[in-house]
């Protein structure tokens, strides 16, 4: 079942085109990545379909729904955004980095969003890790916190920015699995990277940016 449809988008910076009438589907359980060199809009597509950036014209439906041009206040819990730097609250531990969203923006009970918390964190293997903060994890750790606090909101729609980039080879397959394993579980993911081989290796269809 289609989940993610985008229609012709068209994104200015500057009177300058960056995406030029983008179309993609993206199906539950699929995996596709997106490729293309360095400043051809692959980071600003992904912040565009999660609302991060305004798009000028075209359309993006999310599990049915059509949203217009949302900006952070309208946050959609169907899609989330594994940032490429990860963007941990630094001033948050990793527990609370993880129940941030859960609580401010879903209004679960503290309680509640620590139990989901804990369990996301312990399937990252971070179990030991809830109460450090992010300035004391390693790359790897730092990455899986960023995946837990996205899986968080239980989006259907998953997006990658460069996940292999920062990692050695033994993180790479890890995060290879994480996001086999979710796809397997109905997942759409879509994932932006300059890592072919990896792209090659784990998706079911590539679509390269021109
Ligand atoms: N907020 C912004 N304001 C102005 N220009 C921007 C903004 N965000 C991105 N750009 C420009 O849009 C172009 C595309 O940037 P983007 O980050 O999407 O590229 P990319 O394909 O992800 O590149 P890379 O592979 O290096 O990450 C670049 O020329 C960039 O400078
Ligand atoms: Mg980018």
């Amino acid at each position: 079942m289609k989940v993610l449809e985008v229609k012709e988008i068209n994104k200015s910076f500057n009177k300058k085109k960056i995406l030029e009438n983008i179309s993609l589907q993206v199906n539950e359980g699929e995996i596709v990545s997106i490729i293309g060199e360095s400043g051809v809009g692959k980071s600003t597509f992904l912040r565009c379909i999660n609302g991060l950036e305004k798009i000028d014209s075209g359309e993006v439906i999310i599990n049915n729904n059509l949203v217009k041009n949302r900006i952070s206040k309208h946050i959609n819990l169907d899609i989330g955004l594994v940032f490429q730097e990860y963007n941990l609250f630094p001033q948050y531990s990793v527990l609370e980095n993880v129940t941030l969203t859960l609580i401010k923006v879903m209004k679960i009970k503290k309680e509640e969003a620590n139990r989901i918390a804990k369990d996301l964190l312990t399937n990252m293997n971070l179990a030991e890790r809830v109460n450090a903060y992010p300035f004391e994890l390693s790359g790897g750790e730092k990455q899986r916190v960023a995946i837990a606090r996205t899986l968080a909101t239980n989006p259907k729609i998953i997006c990658f920015d460069e996940p292999t980039s920062a990692l050695d080879p033994k993180l790479v397959e890890q995060i290879f699995k994480i996001i086999k394993e979710l796809s397997n579980k109905g997942k759409a993911i879509l994932i932006v990277t300059h890592d072919i081989k990896f792209a090659d290796k784990i998706s079911d269809r590539i679509i390269k940016f021109v």
